[in-house]
């Protein structure tokens, strides 16, 4: 089969597009025939860079969030069947794995997968919208629950026009909170604003703390999900935040190291929270029904052929997509 292979770490070069023996599935494994895997900041392009501290081996193959059809199926391998249209969750295996990261992931036309990772796409969702479901919702829904989101609070959502922010963002609102987006440029307040934010901020442009104060009414946010870690916008968001408030982060792309008001942290009670990863299967299954019914949206900004992954990468790398860039093997 063809795969983009990366033998050594570096710039989007290093990813090759070569020949490859297809995998045979295993007991409990299917293989499954990949249309659609996104490009993502810390797995993919980190992971392409410098391994991102994640015990990465090469080669390897990246792609954490393919979907596609199931081609076929070792022994024993239950709860899905040749010709059924599927994502992926979870780790892999007993020590829980990361697909494409720590074992070879779907940048490839095929990729073997236990069968148990594998979660039933609802008729007439396509490829690319469930990849991008898989990959973002149910972590949203996992910072809401370690955020202890309540209906009614105010939820400021940092870089609502990116991946895990989009969804962030509808999550939220989903769970009856007031959202406020947060983003770098008006299309994408704009953007994020069209998926339900009632308000907008510019954080480049705008006064972001003041901006915060003035639409919760003085208030502040009682939820801030702060997946950036830029060390120019952190301390705002930290400072939007209502006595009390809760900060939520699972990422730091923007560099990492940050400034902590420690005397505001402890006289206005403030709680900043962090977890890894997406846990619940069945928030994929709900997310799966609610952008079936039309009320979740997956911003896709383009699909491209999985040979051109160099470029996604590049593209990825601008900050200028409105939405994930998808591959997909099966397009030439
Ligand atoms: N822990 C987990 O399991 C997990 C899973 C998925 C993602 N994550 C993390 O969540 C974070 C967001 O991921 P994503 O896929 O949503 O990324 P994304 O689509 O690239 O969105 C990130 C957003 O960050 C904003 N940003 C602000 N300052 C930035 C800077 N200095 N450099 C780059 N971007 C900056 C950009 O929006 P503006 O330009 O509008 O500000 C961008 O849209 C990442 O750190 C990722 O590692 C964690």
């Amino acid at each position: 089969m063809k795969a983009i292979v990366i033998r050594e770490f570096g710039g989007p070069d290093v990813l090759r597009w070569e020949d490859v023996e297809t995998p045979t599935p295993g007991p409990g494994e299917v293989l499954v025939r990949v249309h659609a895997v996104s490009v993502n900041r810390t797995l993919d392009l980190q992971v392409r860079q410098d391994g991102g501290n994640y015990g990465v081996t090469l080669p390897l193959v990246l792609g954490n969030d393919p979907s596609g059809v199931v081609a076929a199926a070792g022994p024993a391998a239950e709860g899905v069947k040749i010709g059924d249209r599927v994502a992926i969750f979870g780790g892999i295996g007993a020590s829980r794995r990361m697909l494409g990261v720590q074992c070879w992931g779907g940048y490839a036309e095929y990729v073997k997968i236990p069968a148990v990772n594998c979660v039933p796409l609802p008729e007439g969702l396509a490829f690319a919208d469930a990849t991008v479901i898989a990959r973002h919702f149910p972590l949203a829904f996992g910072e809401c629950r370690l955020a202890d989101l309540k209906t009614g609070d105010w939820a400021l959502v940092m870089g609502a026009a990116g991946g895990l922010g989009s969804c962030l963002v509808q999550v939220a609102k989903s769970l009856g909170a007031r959202t406020i987006a947060g983003a770098g440029t008006d299309r994408r307040v704009e953007l994020a604003m069209s998926l339900g934010a009632e308000f907008g901020v510019n954080y480049r442009r705008q006064d972001l703390q003041r901006e915060v104060t003035r639409i919760t009414a003085g208030r502040g946010a009682d939820v801030v999900f702060e997946n950036i870690a830029d060390p120019a916008l952190w301390p705002l968001a930290f400072n939007s935040l209502a006595p009390g408030g809760r900060l939520v982060t699972v990422g730091a792309h923007g560099g990492g190291l940050v400034t902590l008001d420690v005397r505001r942290l402890y006289q206005q009670r403030l709680r900043v929270i962090s977890g890894l990863g997406a846990d619940s299967r069945e928030d994929l299954e709900r997310s799966f029904q609610l952008a079936r019914a039309g009320s979740f949206r997956a911003l896709v900004d383009r699909v491209l052929p999985l040979r051109e992954a160099a470029a996604a990468h590049r593209l990825v790398e601008t900050n200028e997509p409105l939405g994930k860039v998808i591959l997909d093997p099966t397009a030439s």
